[in-house]
C-alpha cells in the first residue's frame, strides 16, 4: 500500500483543476480521493479507510463492490453495453418484471430514467397529462431532484437559487411529530391537524386544479420524518376524493432502506406512481424510473407518451437492476435492514441519545435514523439555526469531522446527524460505529444550555 500524500496525487490535482462539483463553492473543496471499496467501507491509496454510516449519498444499500452486481455489469457488458429504448432488451425486460412485481397494487409499468430528479419529472407528466390539471402540491420539508421541475416541487432551500421555479408547484406542511407546525403534542393530533391543513390547501387551490401531491413517504434528508399513524391512508383518501394523483418518490427510502420494498408499504397505501432510483442498483450505474399504475399507463395505450431519454433502460444499467434484486432476495436485506432497525440501531441510538444533552429526539427505521439535535431539550431549540452555513453550522459540522477524524463518514444536514449504513454492514461494525458517533457527540452537548 502507497503512503503517497492523496494532494499530491493526479487525481486530487486534476479533480481541483477540472472537477466541477455538485452544490459546492469550488474553491472551499477538499475531497477524499477514495480508490476502492467493499461492502460499507471505503478507502484511499494510502490505506485510510473509512466506515460509511451514509451509503454515499444514502443509496449503496448493497455496498460497494459485491461480486454478483459486478460480475453481473461485466456479463452485459461482453453481450450487448447499448441499445436504444425503442428495441426490447432482456435486461430490460426482466428489470421491469422484477420491479413491477415488487410494487404495491396495480402499479406494473415501469418507465426507466438515468436517476431519481427525472424519475419525479416524468411522474408529474404522466400525472399532468392523465388527469388534465396543472398543479402539483409537495412538502415543504423534502427534496425531489435538482432539474428544472424537480427542484420547483422541492421544499427545502436548495429550491430558493432556482426561483422564479416551474409554475403549478404548491407547497404544504406535512406531519413531523418531534417540531409540529400545527402545534400538537400527540401523533394522533398531528396526523388529524396536518390531514385538516392538507384538505384546506386543496380547498384553496382549487381540486380541479391538483394533477397530483408528490411525497417522500418516510422524509429523506429533510430529517428521516416518519409519518404517523393514519396520516399517509388520509392522504392517499384525499386523492381519491379529488381525483388527484399520489406520487411516492421513494428514490431515497425505497428499496429496502426502511425495512420494506418500499417505504409506503408500511402503512399499506398503494400510490398511482412510485419513482426510484439509488437502492435499486446501489448506484453501481446510474437508473432511476417510475413504477405505474394500469389506469395511467392506459392513458398511454392509445396516445403517445410525450417523453423519453436516449438511455431509458440502458442495459448495463437494467442487468445491474436484476442482478441487484436478486441479491436483495437471496441475502434477505429487506428482512435484516428492518432487523437490524429494531434491534441494533433502533434501541443503541436511543441509548446514546439518552446520554446526551444535545439529543432532542431519535427516530427512523430499517437502516434510516436521525439524530436531531438541540440546545435544550425543553425548549427545543435547533444546535444551529434552520439551513445554517459556515460558523453557524460549525456545531453539527465538528461532529462530523470528529467522526471522520476516527474513520467514520456520517451525513448532517441542518440540526440533524443521519445514520443511514448499507443494508449489509455487519452488526460489529453498526455498533463500532455507533460508539464514534457517541464519542463525537459530546461536542454537541458543548453547547448546550
Ligand atoms: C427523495 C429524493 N428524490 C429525488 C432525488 C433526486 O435523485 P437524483 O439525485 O438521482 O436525481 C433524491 C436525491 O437525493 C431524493 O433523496
Amino acid at each position: 500500500m502507497s503512503t503517497v500524500d492523496p494532494r499530491a496525487t493526479d487525481a486530487y490535482r486534476n479533480d481541483r483543476a477540472h472537477v466541477f462539483h455538485s452544490w459546492s463553492a469550488q474553491a472551499l473543496l477538499d475531497p477524499l480521493v477514495i480508490t476502492g471499496g467493499e461492502g460499507a467501507w471505503i478507502w484511499d491509496e494510502s490505506g485510510n479507510r473509512y466506515l460509511d454510516f451514509s451509503s454515499q449519498l444514502m443509496n449503496t444499500n448493497i455496498g460497494h463492490q459485491h461480486p454478483k452486481l459486478v460480475a453481473a455489469i461485466k456479463e452485459q457488458a461482453d453481450t450487448l453495453c447499448t441499445i436504444a429504448p425503442f428495441h426490447a432488451n432482456p435486461a430490460r425486460s426482466e428489470a421491469a418484471r422484477l420491479i413491477a412485481d415488487l410494487a404495491p397494487g396495480d402499479l406494473d409499468m415501469v418507465f426507466f430514467t438515468n436517476g431519481g430528479a427525472e424519475a419525479n419529472e416524468n411522474a408529474v407528466r404522466m400525472a399532468r397529462l392523465h388527469t388534465g390539471r396543472q398543479k402539483v402540491l409537495a412538502t415543504y420539508r423534502s427534496y425531489h431532484g435538482a432539474t428544472a421541475g424537480s427542484i420547483s416541487l422541492t421544499g427545502d432551500p436548495r429550491r430558493w437559487p432556482s426561483e422564479p421555479a416551474v409554475p403549478g408547484a404548491v407547497h404544504f406542511w406535512g406531519p413531523y411529530p418531534y417540531r409540529s407546525a400545527f402545534g400538537s403534542t400527540t401523533e394522533a393530533d398531528e396526523t388529524e391537524r396536518a390531514l385538516r391543513h392538507l384538505a384546506d390547501t386543496i380547498m384553496v387551490e382549487g381540486p380541479s386544479t391538483i394533477a397530483a401531491i408528490i411525497l417522500e413517504p418516510v422524509v429523506g434528508t429533510n430529517g428521516i420524518l416518519v409519518p404517523p399513524p393514519g396520516y399517509l391512508a388520509g392522504v392517499r383518501e384525499l386523492c381519491d376524493n379529488y381525483g388527484i394523483l399520489l406520487i411516492a418518490d421513494e428514490v431515497m427510502a425505497g428499496f429496502g432502506r426502511c425495512g420494506e420494498w418500499f417505504s409506503i408499504d408500511h402503512w399499506d397505501v398503494v400510490p398511482d406512481l412510485i419513482c426510484f432510483a439509488k437502492g435499486v442498483n446501489s448506484g453501481y450505474v446510474p437508473l432511476g424510473g417510475v413504477i405505474i399504475s394500469r389506469r395511467v399507463a392506459d392513458t398511454f395505450a392509445e396516445r403517445p407518451y410525450p417523453g423519453g431519454l436516449t438511455y431509458s433502460g440502458h442495459p448495463l444499467a437494467c442487468a445491474s437492476a436484476v442482478a441487484s434484486i436478486n441479491i436483495f432476495k437471496e441475502e434477505g436485506l429487506v428482512e435484516r435492514s428492518r432487523t437490524m432497525g429494531d434491534d441494533v440501531l433502533g434501541p443503541r441510538l436511543r441509548e446514546i441519545g439518552e446520554r446526551h444533552p444535545a439529543v432532542g429526539d431519535v427516530r427512523g427505521l430499517g437502516m434510516f435514523w436521525a439524530i436531531e439535535l438541540v440546545r435544550n431539550r425543553e425548549t427545543r431549540e435547533q444546535l444551529v439555526p434552520f439551513n445554517a452555513s459556515g460558523p453557524a453550522a460549525a456545531p453539527v459540522a465538528d461532529v462530523v469531522a470528529a467522526c471522520k477524524k476516527q474513520g467514520l463518514l456520517v451525513f448532517a444536514h441542518f440540526n440533524r446527524v443521519h445514520i443511514v449504513p448499507p443494508l449489509v454492514t455487519s452488526e460489529a461494525d453498526l455498533l463500532a460505529g455507533l460508539a464514534i458517533v457517541d464519542d463525537a457527540l459530546s461536542l454537541a452537548d458543548a453547547h448546550t444550555t
